[in-house]
């Protein structure tokens, strides 16, 4: 069997209204993800083999942003397949399944509030479900399901399967597309030092508890509508994400990286997710290269990317 790839670009969060704390620990969100085209590229390459027990047999990672991304079934590229191979097996019932090498290459920064993990694990998804149903010669499992898994395997999953631009409720996985006029150019820019997700969301929670910062900000109607006009000077005044405070507070440096952003001459800029990626929205492709230039030369240990949105869902190469 011939390897199977596919893309799967990163996200931004151009409004990410944050709730209290649930009971499960997470938080109820309110947000507006856009993907962007930086991209990775997930490869199952069978070995040949076929085999009851598990269907992944390695798993590597190269390109740009491989530096610290997990090698073993810790990766949710990983789980993604044999999550794919449980279900199809639970479905049809107990069969080999072809072995595969799984082949990450990283265009989306790590750690980075990008979604770079959940977009390979929505590709590896994708994937397997095809060669599942190749060797079971059945139909795939189908888009429910498959954004069913995704909710299991992470908060950002089901948003990177889709793509373009969507509403996302609950954790962020309840998902309604929106209607987006218009292209939009970003200037991304990364941060050599990462920042943990959970610890963004407990910084949060510490700087709410202590009365330091706004109170959840869960409409998301001027985002919607600015989106509708498809002009980025109006986007600009209508991207807000209640998660910057804590990112900031963990990672000062971030309130510089801001700045420069703005005296470079960006409509707006924001940090991306739970951060420590700072996405500024720009006018062209020139003032997205001017501000990159600005804020690495200011900041050491940043790196600039231009980027537009919004991308499609996973792609089949
Ligand atoms: O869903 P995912 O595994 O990507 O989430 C990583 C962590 O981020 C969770 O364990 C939780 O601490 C935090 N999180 C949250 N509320 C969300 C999404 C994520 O508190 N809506």
């Amino acid at each position: 069997m011939e390897p199977v790839r596919a893309y799967a670009h990163a996200k931004v969060n151009l409004h990410l209204g944050v709730g209290p704390a649930r009971a499960d620990g997470y938080h109820e969100l309110a947000t507006v993800f856009q993907a962007l085209s930086l991209r990775d590229e997930v490869e199952l390459a069978p070995t040949g083999v076929d085999a009851l027990g598990p269907m992944v047999a390695s798993l590597s990672a190269a390109g740009p942003f491989a530096a610290g991304v997990p090698e073993d079934e810790t990766n949710l590229a990983w789980r993604a397949v044999e999550q794919v191979a449980a279900r199809f097996r639970a479905e049809h019932g107990a069969r080999v399944l072809p072995q595969v090498d799984i082949a990450l290459h990283k265009g989306i920064p790590a750690a980075g509030g990008m979604a770079g993990g959940s977009a390979d694990a929505a590709a590896a998804l994708v994937l397997a479900d095809e060669l599942c149903a190749r060797a079971y010669e059945v139909s795939g499992l189908g888009r429910e399901a498959l954004l069913e898994i995704a909710a299991g395997l992470g908060s950002d999953v089901p948003f990177i399967l889709m793509g373009e631009t969507a509403l996302g409720l609950g954790r962020g996985e309840q998902l309604t597309p929106l209607l987006a006029r218009g292209w939009y150019t970003w200037a991304i820019i990364t941060n050599a030092q990462g920042l943990s997700t959970p610890a963004v969301f407990k910084k949060l929670d510490e700087l709410r508890a202590a009365g330091r910062v706004a109170k959840p900000s869960l409409d998301t109607a001027g985002v919607a509508r600015a989106l509708l006009s498809g002009e980025p000077a109006q986007l600009a005044q209508a991207l807000h994400n209640d998660m910057q405070p804590a990112a900031i507070s963990l990672l000062p440096q971030l309130r510089k990286v801001l700045e420069s952003g703005k005296n470079a001459g960006a409509l707006a800029g924001l940090v991306s997710g739970s951060g420590p990626t700072c996405a500024f929205l720009v006018e062209d492709e020139d003032q997205a290269r001017e501000v990159i230039a600005q804020v690495t030369a200011d900041n050491r240990g940043t790196r600039g990317y231009v980027a537009w949105g919004p991308a499609p869902g996973v792609e089949r190469v």
